[in-house]
């Protein structure tokens, strides 16, 4: 079974073309490296010991897509713009490449009459949680653009399947992604500062940034700091060949990929102090605007339906994301 990755050379794409070399599955990557390089899927390469096929193109283009889909079985489509902060400066952009990407990719989908797609979606599609755990059946509100792309997209997909049942869809509604290949070769790399805690944690702990800004500790949480469900980045891609072996069954289907763990950043902190061997210096900042307090998954669905749970602990996350931290960054710009 050939699959078209889109997106493939990024953080989750990367890790998944491994599992799915892993796993037996032909691929092709299709990526414009905006946001990743060359250089990654090298990485995969010397992981998996076989050439990565791969084209330079974009979402938007659907000609190109057409061609890179000849032979092709199915879709996973990591391809996107995904920055919470930047999607409120730039919402054009994001509609742009999460929706008109997303619509350029299933015309040429079914044009050539492929119709397995697995897609990734984000706990951000269900906004202020009215309970928790998060289970499949929370009302969905997406409170910034980039929620709002992805809540648009998951909507397309619900009306393209009640259109033509033979579709089979697997949307996939990420948690908090962290961690990274244990050989230390791929994980994350965000240009400029991170936005997100754990690469931010890692470039503090190897002496690239002073201190951990701690946003807000008056949260009505166990220590008054942010709640999340973290899940590593190599559990997330088993979780999509698991997805893809389920696809042979026409739906259109949306599941929770998380731990069903909640930690906090003080958590995540200590977690990262005992794997570096030190203790990390940070500040009590104000609480960062539009994040909320607390929210974690229920997981269940994805036991039931791909036979999938998270195994990696908090600590492998932690573990994981500081080997590939000293391996690529260590000194640099400090
Ligand atoms: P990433 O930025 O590392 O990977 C995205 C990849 O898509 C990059 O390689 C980038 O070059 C490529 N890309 C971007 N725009 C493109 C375009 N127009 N045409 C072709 N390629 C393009 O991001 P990631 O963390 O690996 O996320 C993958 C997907 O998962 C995204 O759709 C993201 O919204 C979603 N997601 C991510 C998280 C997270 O916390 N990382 C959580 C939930 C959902
Ligand atoms: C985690 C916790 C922060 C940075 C984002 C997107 C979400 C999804 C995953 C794509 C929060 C706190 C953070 C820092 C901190 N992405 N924090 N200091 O906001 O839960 O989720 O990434 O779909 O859509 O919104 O992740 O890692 O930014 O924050 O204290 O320097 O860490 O307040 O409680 P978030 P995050």
């Amino acid at each position: 079974m050939k699959i078209l990755v889109t997106g493939g050379a990024g953080y989750i794409g990367s890790h998944t073309c491994v599992e799915l070399i892993n796993a037996g599955f032909n691929l092709l990557v299709y990526d414009n490296f905006s946001n990743s390089s060359r250089q990654t899927l090298k990485s995969v390469e010397k992981i998996v010991g076989q050439e990565i096929p791969y084209i330079i193109g974009d979402v938007r283009d659907e000609a190109a897509l057409e061609n890179a889909l000849i032979g092709c079985d199915a879709v996973i489509h990591f391809a996107g713009l995904k920055s919470v902060g930047e999607s409120v400066v730039k919402p054009l952009s994001y509609y742009d490449t999460n929706v008109y990407g997303t619509l350029c990719l299933l015309r040429a989908m079914q044009k050539l009459q492929i119709k397995k797609l697995v897609f990734s979606s984000s706990a951000t599609v269900y906004g202020n949680p009215e309970f928790l755990p998060f289970t499949e059946k929370h009302p969905l509100r997406a409170t910034n653009p980039y929620g709002e792309t992805k809540l648009v997209v998951e909507e397309m997909l619900r009306d393209l399947y009640v259109s033509d049942s033979t579709w089979a869809i697997m949307i996939l509604r990420y948690f908090n992604p962290i961690g990274a290949h244990e050989s230390g070769l791929i994980g994350e790399d965000p240009k400029g500062i991170p936005n997100n805690l754990m690469p931010f944690i890692a470039q503090v702990a190897v002496g690239k940034r002073e201190k951990v800004s701690v946003f807000g500790d008056d949260y009505p949480t166990k220590d008054g700091t942010g709640v999340r469900d973290y899940i590593h980045v190599v559990d997330l891609a088993i979780g999509h060949v698991k997805a893809l072996q389920v696809l042979n069954k026409t739906q259109c289907t949306a599941i929770n990929l998380g731990a069903g763990k909640g930690y906090s950043v003080l958590d995540i902190i200590g977690a990262f102090n005992k794997v570096c061997g030190k203790d990390l210096p940070y500040v009590i900042m104000p609480r960062r605007s539009g994040d909320i307090a607390e929210f974690y998954s229920d997981p269940s669905l994805a036991k039931e339906m791909l036979c999938w749970e998270a195994k990696r602990t908090i600590d492998d996350m932690c573990q994981s994301m500081w080997n590939f931290q000293i391996k690529n960054f260590k000194g640099h710009e400090v």
